[in-house]
């Protein structure tokens, strides 16, 4: 079948669709770039079909958190190494300590995932040995729901409105890419073909 610029977008919103339901995914866990020039892995948790959001689960104490705030530039880097494609994203972030889609998120997290937002120490913040500053307790265990209630504390969304998408297919005749771009998410995708 020829691609088509319907057919790419879709391809891209259905891996990214696929990538937050499947753990096992290549693209479940994208590279998260901020605009003072860092870098780090985060769990891919949704992604909606016109990519007007994409959703992170992070903890409030971490770095990024005052980086973004309430809307600052955001880019997404996966790549699907068995069909060769990476998605290149950019965006407007915010950070949601409270509201529906966090309390919702919070609400559907398993026990086992809520542990690490028990941690004494938050992210990036000074211990004096190695380890996760997780209790002693919960180390070798995942809590009950009721021992990860203070953890709520901690956690946030990061939600992504993702503004422009590079699509690019490795191929053996040199490849493929196209570019999605729109001003927000109210106003329709624009594509086109670029070279790779
Ligand atoms: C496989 C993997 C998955 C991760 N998932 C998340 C995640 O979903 N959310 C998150 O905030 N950090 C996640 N991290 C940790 C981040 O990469 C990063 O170290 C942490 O968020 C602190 O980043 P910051 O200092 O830029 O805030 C993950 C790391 C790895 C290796």
């Amino acid at each position: 079948m020829d691609l088509t610029l319907d057919s790419v977008f879709a391809d891209a919103t259905e891996r990214l669709a696929e990538a937050a339901r499947n753990r096992r995914h290549a693209m479940h866990a994208p590279v998260v770039g901020t605009a003072d020039g860092d870098l780090r892995i985060m769990v891919l948790r949704e992604a909606t079909a016109d990519l007007a959001r994409l959703r992170f689960h992070t903890d409030l104490r971490s770095a990024k958190i005052s980086l973004i705030g309430e809307s600052a530039p955001v880019s997404v880097l996966a790549y699907d190494p068995d069909a060769r494609v990476q998605l290149r994203m950019r965006g407007e972030g915010r950070i949601e300590h409270s509201g529906p889609i966090a309390d919702a998120a919070w609400d559907k997290a398993a026990a086992s995932s809520r542990r690490c937002y028990l941690a004494e120490t938050g992210p990036g913040g000074a211990l004096d040995a190695a380890g996760s500053a997780i209790p002693e307790d919960l180390l070798h265990r995942a809590p009950t729901i009721d021992e990860t209630l203070s953890g709520r504390a901690n956690f946030a969304v990061l939600l992504v409105e993702v503004r422009s998408l590079d699509w690019l297919q490795l191929t053996h005749e040199g490849g493929i890419r196209a570019r999605f771009r729109r001003n927000d998410a109210a106003s329709p995708w624009q594509g086109s073909w670029i070279a790779p």
